[in-house]
């Protein structure tokens, strides 16, 4: 089966064609990062009205790159949330109007699970049950996963997300917007144990990350000289350490105390080179496999919607023309 994946949650707007929910046909995502990265983050009305100017284009290009015409399309698969309202119901009108004119099913897939069905477009993914740590600019959770649509949730963040720790941390440093990438980059020529940044919430597979922003903010502020532009790589490095020590640790534990010694690791911050480092490191020391979507398949995109969708129509599942957008939607 062709599905035609669209997502448009958040700044990113993409369509592709994958068949038979595995193999990837086409992957289209047309980025506003140059856009909101003026104001230091997403401005929502803005998203909404870049998504409306690039749906359509992108739908068509997804469509050419696979070699495909829409009549060949034979089922559409759209996140329906969580996520921006404003701009998932542009990805969301689009999927029905051509659903309709077509006559063909589509199905509202949450982002969530997405992310973690991007494993099965990957070289390697494992078998069900398996561990899944969702680590992206709203999320960090950690799932036990049975199946498709079936899951238990085993931690998660009390407050920020991981990405959002990396986003406000280039901010307050004055690095720029995506933070997660420009703290990777510069980490890289940085002392990981330069700064002792403190990593919340021992011995729980629950995540805390406020603390850890505050810290550097006083780390920055509470000096007389203001931190020099040679301080930055090290105060970069040790603070993705803090954020990858505890990514690490323990969803490890909650796979280990799960008895599930398989690890998806998925998102945004899944891309972040050290996190895939250490998971190997640590994984491969407790016996745990570990399962990484290539970097472009971490962040948002349409392949892994379609991934979803095509289970959902394969079971049966039919969405009906006044399904709605949802800014929230819990996967368990
Ligand atoms: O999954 P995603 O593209 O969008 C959401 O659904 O949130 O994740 C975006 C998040 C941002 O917070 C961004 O800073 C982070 O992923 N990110 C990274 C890296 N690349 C993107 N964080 C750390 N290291 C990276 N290389
Ligand atoms: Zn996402």
């Amino acid at each position: 089966m062709l599905v035609l994946g669209i997502e448009s949650s958040c700044d990113e707007t993409a369509a592709a064609v994958v068949s038979d929910g595995t193999a990837m046909l086409s992957n289209v995502i047309a980025s506003q990062i140059e856009i909101h990265g003026k104001y230091g983050g997403i401005v929502p009305e803005i998203a909404s009205r870049k998504h409306m100017e690039a749906i359509i284009p992108v739908t068509r290009q997804a469509l050419d790159d696979a070699d495909v015409s829409m009549g060949d399309i034979e089922g559409i698969a759209v996140t329906r949330g969580p996520g921006l309202v404003g701009s998932l119901l542009v990805g969301l009108s689009a999927a029905k109007a051509i659903a309709f004119a077509r006559g063909i099913p589509f199905a509202g897939v949450n982002h969530i699970e997405g992310h973690i069905a991007a494993i099965f477009l990957a070289d390697r993914s494992p078998d069900f049950p398996f561990t899944a740590l969702v680590v992206s600019g709203g999320h960090t959770h950690v799932y036990l996963v049975r199946g498709f649509g079936d899951f238990q949730i085993l931690g998660q963040t009390r407050d920020d997300a991981a990405g959002e720790a990396f986003d406000k941390a280039a901010r307050m440093m004055g690095l720029g917007y995506p933070g997660g990438v420009v703290i990777d980059r510069l980490a890289k020529k940085g002392n990981p144990a330069a700064v002792a940044f403190p990593r919340a919430m021992k011995g729980s597979v629950d995540f805390s990350f406020s603390g850890l922003k505050t810290a550097l903010l006083n780390h920055i502020k509470g000096r007389k000289e203001p931190i020099s532009a040679d301080e930055v790589p090290d105060i970069a490095a040790s603070y993705q350490e803090a954020i990858v020590d505890v990514l690490v640790g323990k969803t490890l534990k909650a796979a280990e105390d799960a008895s599930v010694p398989r690890v998806v690791v998925c998102g945004g911050v899944a891309s972040n080179s050290r996190l895939r480092g250490r998971f190997f490191e640590k994984g491969e020391r407790m016996g745990i496999e570990i399962f990484f979507p290539p970097p472009i398949l971490c962040t948002d995109n349409a392949a892994m919607i379609a991934v979803v969708g095509d289970s959902l129509i394969r079971g049966g599942k039919r969405d009906s023309f006044d399904l709605n957008a949802v800014s929230r939607w819990p996967l368990d």
